[in-house]
């Protein structure tokens, strides 16, 4: 308490350099740090909530969501995410409200909310519009918004910005300033957590920049990356994720080529693997929120500058393909050692990746609909996602563990939980002769090949 008046007492006789905004800016962290000011967190999803704990070890926060069931978990220090633990909550300088009035207390906002695509594949701004706009509301001199959802380069300055200046009626870069910082957070993975990914961050203003860099620098260990601009910091995002798409989506075209020639590609690319230049992808379904999401952003955008973006599309196809790919092998491969008659499937896992519980834009889901199609009587189970979402979600039941019999013909590895990982498992589930497709190739070290089917 001392050091903060200290400190507000030396800055009022510091000599104002620089234009106002650069006073207000440098004052606003000091604002931040001694809790006078608070941040909002506006959106506390899988990105948002961490976020907004982390951010609540060190400034005072104002967690906001539409979705008030959400807060009322996250009032019970329950993260509906499964990401974090009630642990994650203590010691935290933060409140959680639906109650979009709570906006008003923040001098720096921070939105984390959906930036899906429609049914045609092409950005769906609308969440991010409606959150802009409820900030906006709010918005007062001095304040800066920071953005984190991700968008294609220009999305920032070009959708969001106009929206900021029309309904608070401010100046951008002279009321108001603006950052991009997109997260890189990896659900699931428990070592590239939070304070561990450098953080990339941009300012619409020098000053800005420097707000932004040090309230992130203040709570991620692994360090800030300013970017030079805000276009660089959006277009950074996505094109980490259009590498691994690429990278993806080239395997999936070899796993598809090899196997028409009976090839094992898991065996090819452990033999390539071995070169010390030889980078580790491997094929598989790319679903989810970001990686099957986020090209179709650039994508679009590339249209809109009349550039074709022949190696994304190509991509996009070859990815989504999969499913198509992956229901043959299993319809080939049944009826040569099974016959044509009606067969059984069991589905392991439903999520879009291992040991997470997001079902958000799940190939496997399409799998499930393609073999319901053709004829197969399917059960899917999947310790980590919640039956109710996945029946709103794609209108089918999860079946619980202890309800499974042993009378399955298939039995699809869908996801590589890690409570998937003992072959041994499969076994009692399995009826006599039947076949174990295995996506991402598990168990192929351990199994006996006639009954074994990977990509
Ligand atoms: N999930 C990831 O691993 C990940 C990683 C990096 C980047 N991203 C990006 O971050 C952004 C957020 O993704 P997410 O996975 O956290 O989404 P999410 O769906 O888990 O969370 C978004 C939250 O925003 C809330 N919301 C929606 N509209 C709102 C509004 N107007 N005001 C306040 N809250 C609102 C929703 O209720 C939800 O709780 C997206 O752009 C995504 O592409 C996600």
């Amino acid at each position: 308490m001392r050091t903060g008046l200290a400190l507000k007492t030396q800055e009022k006789y510091q000599p104002m350099k620089g234009p106002k905004l650069a006073y207000i800016k440098q004052s606003l962290y000091k604002q931040l740090e001694e809790k006078e000011a608070s941040i909002a967190v506006v959106g506390l999803g899988y990105v948002g909530l961490p976020l907004a704990l982390h951010m609540a070890s060190k400034f005072r926060v104002n967690g906001f969501d539409v979705n008030s069931k959400k807060i009322v978990q996250l009032l019970q220090h329950n993260d509906p995410c499964e990401e974090l633990t009630s642990k994650d909550f203590d010691d935290k300088d933060i409140t959680f409200s639906f109650d979009q009035n709570t906006l008003a207390d923040a001098k720096l906002y921070i939105v984390a909310v959906p930036t899906p695509i429609d049914k045609h594949k092409r950005p769906n701004l609308n969440p991010l519009k409606t959150a802009t706009a409820m900030v906006a509301k709010y918005l007062k001199k001095g304040d800066c918004v920071v953005f984190e959802s991700t968008v294609y380069p220009g999305c920032t300055e070009e959708i969001c910005v106009p929206v900021l200046e029309r309904i608070s009626r401010l100046k951008f870069n002279k009321d108001f300033t603006v950052g991009y910082s997109p997260e890189r957070i990896n659900p699931g993975d428990k070592t590239h957590t939070f304070t561990q990914i450098k953080k990339v961050v941009s300012g619409s203003t020098p000053e800005a920049l420097r707000l932004i860099s040090k309230v992130y620098g203040a709570i991620v260990t692994a360090g800030v990356h300013e970017a030079s601009c805000l276009k660089v910091a959006e277009a950074s995002k996505v094109v980490e994720n259009i590498q691994r798409d690429v990278n993806i989506g080239l395997m999936n075209e070899l796993a598809t080529l090899f196997s028409a020639m009976d090839i094992p590609i898991k065996d090819v690319l452990e033999s390539a693997g071995t070169k010390w230049n030889f980078q580790n992808y491997f094929p598989g379904l790319v679903g989810g929120h970001c990686i099957g999401v986020d090209p179709y952003y650039l994508i679009e955008r590339a249209y809109h500058f009349n550039c074709k973006p022949a190696i994304m599309e190509q991509v996009r196809k070859t990815n989504e393909s999969m499913v198509e790919h992956i229901v043959k092998k299993i319809t080939a491969r049944t009826r040569l050692m099974l016959g044509n008659e009606p067969k059984r499937v069991l589905i392991k896992g439903i999520t879009f990746k291992e040991d997470v519980n997001d079902i958000r834009n799940s190939k496997v889901a399409d799998i499930v609909a393609s073999l319901i199609d053709k004829g197969f009587e399917v059960v899917v189970e999947d310790p980590y996602a919640k039956p109710e979402e996945v029946m709103y979600e794609y209108g089918f039941t999860l079946t619980p563990d202890n309800e499974i019999d042993n009378t399955f013909n298939v039995i699809v590895m869908a996801v590589n939980h890690s409570v998937y990982k003992n072959i041994e498992t499969l076994e009692p589930q399995l009826a006599p002769g039947g076949i174990v497709f295995d996506i991402r190739g598990t168990f192929r070290h351990l199994a006996t090949c006639h009954t074994y089917v990977t990509l």
